[in-house]
């Protein structure tokens, strides 16, 4: 199990963070999130005042910002030129920048390569929106989450506070553009299985993941 990789995507609210989690501790694996390393970025941007919509003045800092990713599934960090920067990642402002900023060609290269560094040899359940079709194509197992927007909005509002009606709408803008732009956005990978979330517990859903692994552990 120790070189495998499992590819986890889909749209915020999904469950994609904590299935991910609980799928990395079940199975002894290293958990990589790679939404944090994209709000890491954009945290970056806004702090030396870059214009996040402006993709050529991202694109002209975008070697700068030295981003470290902790990959403990019990307690993930990450970390901006030394800075713990998991609270400050979550913010209305970081929010609202971070689709605009994973938009830009050169963020995704930069962060691809890291991600990449990351995975190394494997044994790591990795999230985000292009990790089965881009970041580990390979991946034996890649999995498609998903869930209706009220449930996610619902899920979001209750992690992280604010009115449900605002949170869903922030999820819908966010997944316009992640949907949208040309690199890289979110899609379901080929040979990926998709779960629809919306009527399972967490626990069910962090179960079917894991038969899923084994399965595939089994045939290799
Ligand atoms: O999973 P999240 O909501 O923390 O992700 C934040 C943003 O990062 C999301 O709006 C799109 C972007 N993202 C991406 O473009 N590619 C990834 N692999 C992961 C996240």
């Amino acid at each position: 199990m120790s070189s495998l990789v499992v590819a986890i995507d889909g749209p915020s609210g999904s469950g994609k963070s904590s299935t991910s989690r609980g799928v990395a501790a079940r199975l002894g694996l290293r958990y990589l999130d790679t939404g944090a390393m994209f709000r890491a970025m954009t945290w970056w941007m806004l702090r030396h005042d870059v214009d996040v919509h402006d993709p050529a003045a991202v694109a002209a800092r975008v070697a700068e910002p030295l981003v470290e990713s902790g990959t403990d599934p019990l307690g993930p960090t990450i970390h901006v030129d030394g800075l713990d920067a998991s609270v400050a990642i979550r913010s209305d402002e970081v929010n609202a920048g971070v689709s605009p900023v994973s938009a830009v060609p050169e963020v995704r290269a930069r962060l691809l390569e890291l991600q990449r560094a990351i995975i190394g040899d494997g044994g790591i359940v990795v999230e985000g929106r292009d990790i089965g079709s881009v970041v580990a194509p390979d991946a034996p197992v890649k999995i498609y989450l998903s869930a209706d927007p009220q449930a996610r909005a619902v899920r979001r509002a209750a992690e992280a506070g604010g009115d449900v009606a605002t949170t869903q709408e922030s999820l819908l803008a966010r997944d316009r553009i992640d949907s949208g732009r040309t690199t890289a956005p979110l899609v379901m990978a080929d040979g990926a299985v998709h779960i629809d979330t919306t009527p399972y517990t967490l626990d069910q859903v962090i179960s079917r993941v894991v038969a899923l692994v084994e399965g595939a552990e089994a045939r290799a």
